[in-house]
């Protein structure tokens, strides 16, 4: 069968990883989708950078437009991060009928609607399982795994580099800075990871997750949102004291009609499961009416858990491609309502 090609739009952290994971699992990749995975173009802003990965020079352009409107382009992976250029680059491509994945939870939960609105007007799919906690598939599973239940909270560590900050911290008494400077030189952090660190980037991944959950608008001014950077050693050395361990946590909940989110430093009892989620690992209980309490962990950043989530992304497109029903399965499909744009 003719191989389905796709155009990447980044080449750093998850962008590698997912060439990786293309080539490295292609076999695996092919039956299940009957045809071969090509790379046919990828986009970077500096062609001469050096790069840890062997990539044919001949994939590589600086020009966006050579992989939006090429025409042998099937499915436009987006792993390069930002609003703009970014969004632009996402309509036009599914202008062009392209099915987009991404990675993107600002993009996702700043301009979804508009996104999702020129997928359906164009039949394409647009996929982001690895826009919130990385390797763990939690959109699929609130999406289609708890499709019958009444989600009424959603709770967890959903941000892998704070989540690396504190353990240190907590376990080595090491110092803020030094322990943020690691996270960044792990593909973990943001490009500017003040979103990290003020807790924004876990309050974007948490009004995606209780937006899918409740099936309700949630946008990020709902969010209640503080971050880890006044966190000092001696307080997370007081919390050890007293039996608990610091966390940033995200907290959805819905009683009746009345929907609260919150992003906050807590303190978490050390017998809790949460207070042994360490490291760049995430964890989310989610707790419906009918199934009770469950719990999905797994590493919430980095290079290959990420791509992962991509590539299954790439996959789950390229099936609905198989039996023709892009646009109509998938993601964007559950929606009863919108996201709330920034400027609603
Ligand atoms: P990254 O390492 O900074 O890589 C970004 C890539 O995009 C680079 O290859 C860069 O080109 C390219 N790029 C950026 N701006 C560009 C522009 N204006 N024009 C052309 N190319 C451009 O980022 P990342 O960590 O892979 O993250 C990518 C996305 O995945 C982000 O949305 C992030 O939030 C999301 N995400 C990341 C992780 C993670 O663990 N890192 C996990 C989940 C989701 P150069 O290489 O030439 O600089
Ligand atoms: N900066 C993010 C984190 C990447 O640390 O969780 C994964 O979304």
């Amino acid at each position: 069968m003719k191989p389905i090609q796709v155009g990447l739009l980044g080449l750093g952290t998850v962008g590698t990883g997912v060439v990786r994971i293309i080539e490295g699992h292609q076999e695996d990749l092919m039956s299940q989708v009957g045809s071969p995975i090509q790379v046919r173009k990828v986009l970077v802003k500096d062609m001469h950078k050096q790069r840890h990965l062997n990539i044919d020079p001949a994939l590589m352009t600086e020009d966006a437009s050579e992989v939006v409107y090429d025409p042998e382009i099937d499915v436009v992976v987006e792993v390069m991060g930002g609003i703009e250029p970014t969004k632009q680059l996402i309509l036009d491509a599914l202008a062009q009928g392209k099915h987009v994945v991404t990675a993107n939870k600002d993009l996702m939960a700043l301009h979804g609607p508009e996104i999702l609105e020129q997928a359906r007007a164009n039949n394409c799919d647009v996929f982001y399982e690895a826009s919130v906690a990385g390797g763990i598939p939690i959109i699929r599973t609130l999406m289609e795994g708890f499709s019958s239940d009444r989600i009424k909270k959603i709770m967890g560590i959903v941000n892998g580099t704070t989540n690396y900050i504190l353990t240190k911290m907590s376990q080595e008494g090491a110092a803020y800075q030094d322990v943020l400077k690691e996270a960044q030189t792990l593909g973990y952090a943001e490009s500017d990871p003040t979103s990290d660190v003020e807790g924004l980037d876990a309050a974007r991944k948490m009004a995606i997750l209780a937006t899918l959950g409740f099936h309700t608008t949630i946008g990020l001014e709902d969010v209640e949102v503080k971050g880890i950077s006044s966190i000092s050693k001696e307080d997370i050395a007081y919390a050890k004291r007293l039996g608990y361990e610091m966390k940033l946590l995200g907290i959805a909940e819905r009683q009746d009609d009345q929907i609260s989110v919150v992003v906050q430093p807590t303190m978490v009892k050390t017998s809790h499961p949460l207070a042994s989620v360490n490291g760049v690992f995430n964890a989310v209980y989610v707790y419906g009416e009918a199934v009770g309490e469950t719990m999905f962990y797994g590493p919430g950043a980095g290079e290959m858990p990420t791509a992962t989530s991509v590539v299954a992304d790439l996959v789950a497109v390229v099936k609905n491609l198989r039996i023709g029903v892009n646009g109509k399965q998938g993601h964007h499909a559950y929606r009863t309502k919108k996201l709330k744009t920034d400027d609603q």
